[in-house]
């Protein structure tokens, strides 16, 4: 099929519900992807985050082809090696206290059982996440997500969240009743355009919660696994919460949703209050097997902290150089740059000079390579960003000076 026609079929037979790029994919290694004429691109678009460990990383493609001969599913009413494997690996990385844990496909479903379980735990029904926040699309993360162009369409959502400003410890001590199940937040908001919080909030959350006898649920779906230059993002603030989710890249590549939760959260689940058929499956859980032996063995956490630092720098320059560069932002290599202006164009561009980029709302470009991304690579983008945003800076300029 040529490229006319998948970008056809694709359009026509799924549902229109991505902003599509007109870009056919059809090869990836480390941090590059090829498209279907074979032209070479630089990654930094990462599956959205998922591509962590780098596109089909030898040991992934390994660990799959074998569990895939041995044994693809097993549902979870019987019991697996593989899976018992991983879930020992995944404790021996996972904050200290955080030993149960729920499997599932996707960040969403992570949150869905977080959800339920701070209900079912707690016997209260209200959740607390915040203005900015994204957590998936399923009713209950929904609920929790605070865009409104992702909310409005689906009213009814569920009862009883309520969103608070981001970042800010005195509105949501005062959100906080004797019917708050849980607060509900990203240690760094992904989607609501790579928003560091001030050094003192998150640990001052865990000391409300504490005090008021109130689940914290940090949502580490996209700044776990190394991506932030510490393996979990809670790390920096030396905040450890009571329920976590995770997702993107634990599966180097396949799709997971992992809740983990302190054992007496996790065990007022009881048997058929929760489930997924899926949940834990060998071949998913031979890839996450090999997924963090790449993370630790190739010290992913610690690359993305040394590179992301260079790679922040290097953007800082940009902002140096153009007015039209608002901030930089981010930890490790979970970037943002906000701009004074829409994105989209400037993304369109990098893309045929070959750089692939995210974009985090109207304004902000996001950048969340594979943690294997290589110097030289990260020189190039910074290369193509310094002639396209000196392109549109020239255009906005020139534009402005005609009117
Ligand atoms: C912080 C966060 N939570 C939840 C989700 C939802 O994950 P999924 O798309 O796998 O359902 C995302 C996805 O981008 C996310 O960034």
């Amino acid at each position: 099929m040529n490229e006319y026609d998948i970008i056809n079929f694709e359009n026509r037979l799924m549902a229109n519900v991505f902003a599509k790029r007109p870009l056919v994919i059809t090869r990836g290694k480390g941090a590059l992807v090829w498209d279907i004429k074979g032209k070479e691109y630089i990654d930094c678009m990462g599956s959205y985050g998922v591509a962590l460990l780098g596109h089909s990383h030898p040991k992934v493609v390994e660990a799959v082809c074998k569990q895939a001969e041995t044994l693809i599913s097993c549902h979870a009413s019987l019991y697996n090696p593989k899976r018992t494997e991983f879930l020992q690996k995944l404790m021996s990385i996972t904050p200290k206290g955080l030993n149960k844990a729920f499997l599932s496909n996707s960040g969403a479903e992570a949150v869905e059982c977080a959800i339920k379980l701070a209900r079912k735990f707690t016997g209260k029904p209200e959740i607390i996440a915040v203005m900015g926040g994204f957590h998936g699309k399923t009713m209950g993360a929904l609920s929790a997500t605070w865009d409104k162009k992702y909310r409005e369409p689906f009213q009814p959502l569920v009862p009883e969240f309520k969103h608070v400003p981001p970042d800010n410890l005195e509105k949501l001590t005062e959100a906080v009743t004797d019917k708050t199940a849980a607060v509900l937040l990203e240690p760094i908001r992904g989607e609501g355009g790579v928003r560091v919080p001030p050094d003192e909030f998150l640990p001052g959350v865990r000391e409300l919660c504490d005090e008021k006898n109130v689940l914290l649920i940090l949502d580490e779906v996209q700044t776990s696994f190394g991506r932030t230059g510490k393996l979990f993002g809670c790390e920096h603030w030396g905040v450890t919460p009571d329920v976590m989710c995770l997702a993107k890249p634990f599966a180097g590549g396949l799709p997971i949703g992992i809740t983990v939760a302190k054992e007496p959260i996790m065990s007022s689940f009881k048997v058929g209050e929760h489930s997924s058929t899926f949940s834990g499956s060998p071949l998913v859980c031979a890839a996450a097997c090999a997924a963090i032996d790449v993370l630790l063995k190739e010290k992913l956490a610690e690359r993305a902290a040394a590179l992301g630092g260079y790679f922040k720098a290097k953007l800082e320059d940009l902002q140096a150089k153009y007015k039209i560069v608002k901030e930089v932002r981010g930890l490790g290599l979970m970037l943002g740059v906000e701009l004074r202006y829409d994105v989209l164009n400037i993304i369109l561009k990098a893309m045929d000079r070959s750089v692939l980029i995210l974009d985090a709302g109207r304004n902000v470009l996001r950048f969340l390579p594979p943690l294997v991304i290589e110097k030289e690579q990260i020189d190039k983008v910074i290369s193509v960003l310094d002639t396209v945003i000196g392109e549109e800076e020239n255009e906005r300029t020139s534009g402005a000076a005609a009117n």
